[in-house]
């Protein structure tokens, strides 16, 4: 891939956010190009670059629901070196369409030589896990992990982290080309490649969105929720910073991957608020404006990568409610946050006011967050999954016991009949 390096840098305490960047070319070869002598504002990352940080990536599908050629096609499009998940809500019930899912998996993995850890976000052996490893509140009342898409996330997460794998990246399952798919997984690993920290962030921003108009095709530049999340969260940095911005043009990028270290230290909103509140959330955590900093933080930064796409973004079609839901969770989210200045609280208001969505006098419901995955008890969680499918797929731990020792070059347990024992 050849991308441009950022042009915009807007600084919000550790946080660094990078202005929009474009690629030159999907693919820019093999290897290193020979080094230029002269300061270049496009950067060249080889195949070979990329291919190793996919190796260390575990790619998240959520789905509920949807069509199934949907999903195999986003299937498709996913390079053979990345780890996948799938993390299903989909319907067990008249229909089991969740086995269905499952089956069409299998078929892929068959074809491809590939295996591929598919949950479903209601498996009870899941949620008893978290219970048991201190994360109960992601679970309802029923004692299963609560519905929603951000919910899922937070699952497939914790499960990722404990593949040992250093990369997380989300790629909705209603996507209509593969080959979309294929350039949102090349373009986080360009974002890591560039990443000068270990807490980094890549979002996509589509470089349009198709829609049939009459009898052709218009290619919108920003989706209608986007324009408006976008609006707002500039204005937050601006009020701040003193300083009118554009910087942040990826509000709502459901499209968009973490180091794993950082997906740890988040707090996460659940539903459709979970991709704004990320940025709200490095705001207000890293933007040392109500927190003191951490000292590794701020030596390190947290690094937000915007990129842009080259392949339109064509998903199924919600609907217009859909779109108000997610404004809503969006400037829902932004007003309340202890980093929101009096007068664009004012100014969100006016917007809900004037879109219907909220009466004259009424303000937008608080919200709850669910706390950082950090505080999970990885040993329990793991020890508590060792039967489950999803073993197959966690890094092996090291045996920590003195019994299992390394002799002669090769590795013997001592004849005392314990079993290393393992996480
Ligand atoms: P949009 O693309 O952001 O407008 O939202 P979508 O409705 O397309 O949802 C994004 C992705 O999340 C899709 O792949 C959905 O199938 C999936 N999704 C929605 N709700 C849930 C849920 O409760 N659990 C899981 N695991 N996935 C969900
Ligand atoms: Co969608």
């Amino acid at each position: 891939m050849r991308i441009e390096i950022p042009r915009e840098l807007e600084r919000f305490g550790a946080n660094l956010f990078y202005g929009v960047q474009k690629v030159y070319e999907l693919d820019s070869g093999l290897k290193p190009d020979e080094p230029a002598d002269h300061p270049c504002t496009v950067k060249q990352l080889s195949y070979e670059q990329l291919y190793e940080i996919e190796k260390d990536m575990v790619i998240v599908i959520p789905t509920k629901g949807e069509k199934l050629r949907l999903l195999q096609g986003v299937l498709y499009g996913i390079p053979h070196q990345c780890l996948i998940i799938v993390v299903s809500n989909s319907p067990r019930q008249p229909v089991d369409r969740f086995s269905i899912e499952k089956d069409a998996i299998e078929r892929f993995c068959t074809f491809t030589r590939k295996s591929v850890l598919v949950i479903h976000q209601e498996d009870p052996a899941l949620a008893k896990a978290l219970e048991n490893a201190g994360y109960p509140e992601l679970l309802d009342e029923r004692g299963t992990v609560k519905s929603g898409k951000g919910e899922g996330m937070l699952l497939a997460t914790l499960l990722a982290r404990l593949t040992g794998k250093k990369f997380i990246g989300f790629i909705d399952a209603d996507n209509y080309f593969p080959g979309a798919v294929l350039e949102y997984i090349r373009i986080y690993s360009a974002g890591f490649a560039l990443r000068t920290s270990d807490y980094a962030l890549v979002r996509i921003s589509w470089q349009s969105k198709p829609k049939v108009m009459g009898s052709g095709l218009y290619f919108a530049k920003y989706g209608r929720a986007s324009v408006i999340t976008n609006r707002f969260m500039n204005s937050l940095v601006g009020y701040t910073t003193g300083f009118e911005t554009e910087v942040i043009r990826t509000g709502n990028a459901g499209e968009h991957a973490l180091t794993l270290d950082l997906a740890m230290l988040m707090e996460y909103a659940s539903g459709y608020a979970v991709e704004p509140y990320h940025l709200i959330y490095l705001m207000e955590t890293f933007g040392g404006l109500n927190h003191s900093l951490q000292q590794d933080i701020i030596q390190k930064h947290i690094e937000i990568f915007q990129i842009e796409s080259r392949n339109p973004h064509l998903h199924e079609q919600k609907g217009d409610e859909h779109v108000e839901d997610m404004i809503f969770a969006a400037l829902q989210v932004i007003y309340h946050s202890p980093v929101t200045p009096k007068v664009l609280k004012k100014e969100i208001l006016e917007e809900l006011r004037s879109r219907g969505s909220l009466k004259k006098d009424q303000e937008p419901p608080k919200m709850s967050f669910y706390p950082p995955l950090g505080k999970v008890n990885l040993k329990t969680f793991r020890h508590e999954l060792s039967g489950h499918p999803c073993a197959a797929f966690f890094q092996p731990v090291p045996a920590e016991n003195p019994l299992v020792r390394e002799h002669d070059g090769k590795r013997s347990r001592k004849k005392t009949g314990v079993k290393a024992h393992r996480l």
